[in-house]
């Protein structure tokens, strides 16, 4: 008995590591979904390197900018689509940020540091209702530490204020292929019983960290009334289920390659590096972290769904137009 107990705790308990990052902007744009285009995306909020623009392809232009992560060695950039509530008024406003953490999951099952240049979309933006949501993506929307919540979807919002905080968790990718820098979502194949990889990856594929958002919103000072039933919120895309994230790797190398000390024995490991100690904050100071392209683009809310209905309305009469 006492040996099938240990095996429950051992596998339960699996290498991790954490850093908070501040939010340093608000921004409709998204160098991966729409790479060197203005006013074709919906607003994200923005957190790590300062050095990401609608240009940002690689690391090391990241490794060149101002971190808001508290871990001194990770310059990577991590964004969401911006979550805003309705107030009284009827006025969209973004909801206030409590924290947003990127947790380093499973490192101990992890067979390479996460690549130089990495990047990845995890969610689907465009979903509508639970079915279109990724499964793997282990979305989830909760009250932190509230039990007495109505049932829902995972992925919905819950129907009664939070006594605390809003929180929302998300999965990333944890197979890699190194050379082409392509991904997959680890046990997606079709094994038989001659081919079955211990790493549960697809062929070419390796196993790396898995990567967590776990945000924290606070809606007590936005709606002290709360809400029941029908949440006034939505995201930038759409209504929760639309929830997505992205994330282009800025780790320094070095400390990419530590992150993988962490083993099945230590449950939190800290992952220090060239510029310091796990902890030790941003180098530059989280505060002084600032939009690298301030005359383009929008951080205002309203204005960045006029540009997207602009858009629509021009993209509906160019459709008319060759239907005619
Ligand atoms: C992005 O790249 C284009 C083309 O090289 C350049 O003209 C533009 O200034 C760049 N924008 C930013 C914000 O770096
Ligand atoms: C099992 O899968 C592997 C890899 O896809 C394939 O090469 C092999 O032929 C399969 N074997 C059987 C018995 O289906
Ligand atoms: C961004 O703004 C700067 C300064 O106003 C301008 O010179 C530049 O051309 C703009 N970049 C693009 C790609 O529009």
């Amino acid at each position: 008995m006492w040996s099938s107990l240990l095996l429950l705790c051992a596998s339960a308990v699996t290498a991790y590591t954490v850093t908070t990052a501040d939010q340093f902007m608000l921004k409709n744009i998204d160098p991966i979904v729409f790479p060197r285009q203005y006013d074709k995306s919906h607003m994200h909020s923005f957190f790590g390197s300062d050095a990401v623009t609608i240009n940002t392809t690689t690391s090391a232009e990241l490794q060149a900018g101002c971190s808001t992560a508290q871990n001194p060695n990770d310059y990577s950039i991590y964004w969401v689509p911006t979550l805003v509530y309705t107030g009284d008024n009827g006025v969209k406003t973004p909801v206030p940020l409590f924290r947003f953490s990127a947790y380093y999951v499973s490192i101990n099952a992890a067979e390479v540091p996460i690549p130089q240049n990495f990047k990845a979309v995890a969610g689907n933006a465009a979903a509508s209702s639970q079915a279109d949501v990724e499964d793997l993506a282990g979305i989830s929307w909760f009250c932190e530490g509230d039990s007495d919540q109505p049932e829902k979807d995972a992925a919905a919002f819950p129907l009664k204020t939070c006594s605390t905080h809003l929180q929302t968790l998300l999965l990333f990718h944890d197979c890699v292929n190194e050379q082409t820098l392509e991904s997959a979502y680890s046990g997606t194949q079709n094994w038989n019983s001659t081919f079955r990889p211990a790493n549960r990856c697809p062929e070419g594929m390796k196993r790396m960290p898995q990567l967590r958002f776990s945000i924290r919103y606070d809606l007590r000072k936005a709606l002290p009334g709360g809400w029941e039933g029908a949440p006034p919120l939505e995201l930038a895309c759409g209504s929760s289920y639309c929830t997505h994230g992205d994330f282009i790797n800025g780790w320094l190398p070095e400390a990419a390659q530590n992150m993988l000390k962490a083993t099945s024995k230590t449950e939190f490991a800290g992952v220090d590096g060239p510029d310091g100690a796990y902890d030790a904050g941003s180098v530059c100071g989280s505060a002084n972290a600032v939009d690298a392209d301030p005359d383009n683009g929008t951080s205002d809310y309203a204005e960045s769904v006029a540009l997207l209905s602009k858009r629509s309305i021009g993209r509906r009469r160019s459709i008319s137009g060759r239907s005619t």
